[in-house]
C-alpha cells in the first residue's frame, strides 16, 4: 500500500500550485474501504490563503463521504522525509488514530514510517 499511497502523491504534486515558493507538495491517504484520494499544495497571491497538500487530500476524501485515514504517505520535490506541519497533523489528527501510519519519502519510494501520535502527541481532541 504505501508504494501505491508514494505514486498517488507522486501524481497529485505534479498538479501543485506552489508559484510563491516552488516547493511542489503531494500527498496521498487510503481509507478503511480502501479508497486513495491524493492532494497537492495550493498557493495564493495573498500569502496565508493558500493550503498544504495533506489539508487537500483530506478535502477530496471528506467531499467523497468518508471520514477515515488508514494510512498516508507525503513527498515533496525538493526535500527528502518532508513531514506534514503543524496544522496539518491537528487535521490528520481528527480524522485517524494516534497509530496511523505517516510515510515519509524521498524522491524515489517511502523511506520511513512514523506513528501520527509520535508526530502530535498530546494532540488536542474534544472526545
Ligand atoms: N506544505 C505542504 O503542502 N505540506 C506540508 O506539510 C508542509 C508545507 C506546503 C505549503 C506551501 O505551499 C509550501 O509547502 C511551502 O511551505
Amino acid at each position: 500500500m504505501k508504494d501505491i499511497l508514494f505514486n498517488a502523491a507522486r501524481a497529485a504534486m505534479a498538479n501543485s500550485h506552489s508559484p510563491y515558493s516552488k516547493f511542489p507538495v503531494g500527498a496521498a491517504l487510503v481509507t478503511p474501504a480502501g479508497n486513495v484520494y491524493g492532494g497537492c499544495n495550493i498557493e495564493n497571491a495573498s500569502y496565508p490563503e493558500g493550503w498544504c497538500a495533506e489539508t487537500s487530500a483530506i478535502s477530496h476524501m471528506v467531499t467523497a463521504g468518508e471520514n477515515q485515514i488508514a494510512e498516508i504517505c507525503v513527498t515533496a520535490e525538493k526535500m527528502d522525509r518532508i513531514t506534514p506541519c503543524g496544522g496539518c497533523r491537528q487535521r490528520l489528527v481528527e480524522f485517524a488514530s494516534p497509530d496511523t501510519p505517516v510515510h515519509l519519502s524521498d524522491q524515489d519510494g517511502v523511506v520511513e514510517t512514523v506513528r501520527l501520535g509520535d508526530l502530535l502527541p498530546a494532540s488536542f481532541d474534544l472526545d
